[in-house]
């Protein structure tokens, strides 16, 4: 079954054709990340504006590379939440209406299984169960995966997310917009003897996260240490991207370990744009290996947003009979375990 997959629920068009029998065929992704830099976040508006401009032509642009014609598509997925609602909404009525006109069935995906499932993009996919750490601008989230579709929340963060606790971080520092990336580049130079942050939530039982408390102990360091200088400490920006960045990883790697032993599974999947983190990755192959079980995650370009993942993520849905009437709707707000199995 070949699928057409539309995400735009944040500031990334991403397009993919995705085949159930050939993987996939094409993909394509448009970033707005230089159109809200200037903001130091992503703008709504200017958001849903830009997936107006964007979509039609990069649709195009997959077709052409993969050699498709319009009549082979036989379903298309588009991401129906959650995410910014004007974005959300592009999306979900071009995707809606080229269904209806090319008259083949759609379906509108949860953002989050789609960052879920985008390990089974992979040459060695990870078979259920596994526990997947979803980590993203969004969400921080445990999740317990028995199938497409049956999630078990195991823990979920009391805040911030993890990615927009980095972004924040950045953001005090005046790296830009996103800020993962930029910390993770800044720490390379950081000397890890100088700052400990501490790891919020690890001395209590349990799977949730919070990340404020670690953002304010960064802005306190960074008053106490850069302010006074008028930010020109540079090594000092360093120093505390990687304390950040360490405090950041461990805690995440601490609770993963938990919610393994928890479960008693052997399969640990890290997706959404956080698991793009090398010092993340690095840190949960070490854990898992030390514990004889196994980490999958997807490709970089794959790990943040993309439309290959709600391609993928729509098929399973569209090959098990799931799909929407004429109608579709948005959900800005979408709990994974409301989705049905497949
Ligand atoms: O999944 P994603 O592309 O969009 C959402 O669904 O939110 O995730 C974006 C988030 C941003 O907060 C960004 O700062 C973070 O992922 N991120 C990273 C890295 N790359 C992206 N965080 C840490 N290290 C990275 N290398
Ligand atoms: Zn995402």
């Amino acid at each position: 079954m070949l699928i057409l997959g539309i995400e735009t629920s944040c500031d990334e068009t991403g397009i993919a054709l995705y085949d159930s029998e050939r993987g996939l065929q094409a993909h394509a992704l448009y970033s707005q990340i230089e159109l809200h830099a200037q903001y130091g976040g992503v703008v709504p508006e200017l958001a849903s504006r830009d997936h107006v401009r964007k979509i039609l032509p990069l649709i195009r642009q997959v077709l052409e590379n993969a050699q498709v014609q319009r009549h082979e598509i036989e379903g298309v997925a588009y991401t129906a939440g959650p995410g910014l609602m004007g974005a959300l909404l592009v999306g979900a009525a071009v995707g809606r209406s080229l269904a209806w006109a090319w008259g083949v069935p759609a379906v509108g995906v949860h953002h989050m299984e789609g960052h879920l499932l985008a390990p089974m993009l992979e040459a060695h996919p990870p078979a259920f169960p596994f526990v997947a750490l979803l980590v993203s601008g969004g969400h921080t989230q445990l999740v317990q995966v028995e199938g497409v579709g049956e999630y078990r929340l195991l823990g979920d963060t009391l805040d911030d997310a993890v990615g927009e606790a980095f972004d924040k971080a950045a953001k005090m520092m005046g790296l830009g917009y996103p800020g993962g990336p930029r910390i993770a580049e800044l720490a390379l130079q950081g000397n890890p003897e100088r700052f400990t942050f501490p790891r919020p939530m690890v001395d209590r039982p349990g799977l949730d996260f919070s990340f404020s408390g670690l953002k304010t102990f960064t802005l306190n360091t960074l008053q106490k240490h850069i302010l006074d200088d008028q930010g020109q400490d540079e090594q000092t920006k360093a120093d505390v991207a990687l304390a950040f960045e360490q405090a950041a990883v461990d805690t995440l790697a601490i609770k993963c370990k938990r919610a393994l032993a928890q479960t008693g599974l052997r399969r640990l999947v890290i997706a959404g744009g956080v698991s793009a983190n090398t010092r993340l990755r690095e840190k949960l192959q070490a854990m898992t290996a030390g514990l004889g079980a196994k980490v999958f995650y997807p490709r970089l370009e794959f790990c943040t947003d993309n439309g290959a993942m709600i391609a993928f993520a729509g098929c399973q849905r569209l090959l098990a009979g799931q799909q929407e009437d004429l109608g579709f709707e948005t959900l800005p707000r979408w709990a994974l375990e409301k989705l049905q199995a497949v």
